[in-house]
């Protein structure tokens, strides 16, 4: 008799984590339609509305019918544009025929991943760790290489640690600044020195333009070294759900990788290719007060979070998350995050999902109303008085072993 069929999964399936703020705010949707109400701070997703040029210009696209394909590196003139703005945010020369336009920078990331990647290559990567650089890394047969940055240490990239770590299967070296979770901003020596150690360097730089403090951003677009730089829209002009994000490649990558897109994407939503044209063209000073709106609340967050207990050894200074020590409540952050979720109805997102580094912490997301972070430090504080290490709750709620 014929054995019966039984589904069964490619190996590189077994090498993906799920992502555990997304599985977060998963329950908390489902709460949500229990008649719940919560506050998410789990995600980084900005609360604040998209430039209005750009939805503008989106509907106009559609009105008008522009629904088809695109070029699959996208339309010219929405490259020429992202090239354009290299030069007024950093100086940088880029050439729009280096661009590539795709659906989100996760997207090009999974390309630029795959182009470099063969079984048993390495990236090394800074860690606390954006939980889907690793996953992509493993999909394309690959091994992320952790090199830990501290909190104490601002989580400043120790170049020295990082060419410890450097061996012949190293095929990348990963750098995102302003940084998901950190919100750590890498000096320019610190990419300088980076880029001397002779391999590419993937930078993802789609927290510029989010930073504090008059505190800027150095680009690897404005090295002299073969650099992967992906950005999109996502985060500082508000654009989540619209998908549109791309990468500046070297020369040689160009080819490659539009044949990858060709085939696996052909190309970004063309009437969304509108909007994000608008947006560079029309949408700075949005940015500008969604930016200045954010310092403020990162400043509420990170007080309230003090207040609390929370460790926060240094503030920090781009994109919107604040990465707190939380062991004085539970060691274990998957079970804190539930906890807090569940008791206090505040979605977070648990430390180890960025990484072993990670764990013991909790990363907050500040991109919502003050409103809402006042409404979750209220929220929190019963909840974690009773956490408390030493206080006779566990996350459960039962008494301490
Ligand atoms: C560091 C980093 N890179 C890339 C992404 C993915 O962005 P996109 O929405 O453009 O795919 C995110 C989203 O959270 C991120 O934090």
């Amino acid at each position: 008799m014929e054995a019966p069929y039984r589904p069964r999964l490619a190996d590189r399936i077994s090498r993906l984590e799920p992502f555990l703020a997304m599985e977060v705010m998963e329950r908390a949707f489902q709460m949500e339609a229990e008649g719940l109400d919560v506050v998410h701070l789990e995600i980084g997703e900005p609360a604040a509305v998209p430039p209005l040029a750009a939805s503008q210009a989106m509907t106009r696209a559609l009105a008008e019918g522009e629904t088809s394909y695109s070029d699959s590196r996208g339309l010219w003139a929405l490259r020429e544009a992202i090239a354009a703005d290299y030069e007024v945010r950093f100086g940088a020369q880029v050439d729009p025929h280096n661009v590539l336009v795709t659906s989100g920078t996760s997207p090009a990331l999974l390309l630029a991943f795959s182009l470099l990647l063969n079984p048993g290559d390495e990236v090394v990567v800074p860690a606390p760790v954006y939980p889907c650089y690793p996953n992509f890394i493993r999909f394309c047969g690959g091994s992320p290489v952790f090199v830990p940055t501290r909190p104490e240490e601002g989580f400043a990239i120790d170049v020295d640690r990082i060419v410890e770590a450097v061996t012949p299967r190293t095929r990348a070296i990963l750098v995102n600044s302003p940084c998901n979770p950190t919100g750590a901003i890498q000096s320019r020596e610190t990419l300088e020195n980076l880029s001397q150690l002779g391999l590419p360097i993937f930078s993802d730089e789609i927290y510029d333009g989010l930073t504090y403090d008059g505190r800027k951003v150095a680009s690897a677009s404005a090295l002299d070294v073969d650099a992967f730089v992906f950005d999109g829209f996502s985060k500082r002009y508000a654009m989540t759900g619209f998908r549109l994000g791309w990468a500046v490649v070297p020369d040689w990558a160009t080819r490659p990788l539009q044949i990858m897109q060709q085939n696996f994407f052909i190309s970004a939503n063309r009437f969304v290719q509108h909007a994000g044209l608008a947006a560079l063209k029309e949408g700075r000073e949005e940015v500008e007060a969604m930016r200045a709106g954010y310092q403020r609340k990162r400043d509420l967050l990170v007080s309230g979070l003090r207040r609390l207990g929370f460790g926060v050894p240094t503030v920090p200074e781009g994109a919107f998350y604040v990465l707190a020590d939380a062991r004085v409540f539970g060691e274990d952050s998957r079970r804190l995050a539930d906890c807090l979720l569940e008791r206090a109805r505040v979605g977070t997102a648990p430390g180890i999902d960025f990484g072993p580094e990670g764990e013991g912490m909790l990363r907050f997301c500040y991109a919502v109303e003050e409103g809402a972070i006042e409404e979750a430090l209220q929220r929190l504080e019963p909840v974690l008085e009773e956490l408390r290490v030493g206080s006779p709750a566990t996350p459960e709620g039962k008494a301490s072993r």
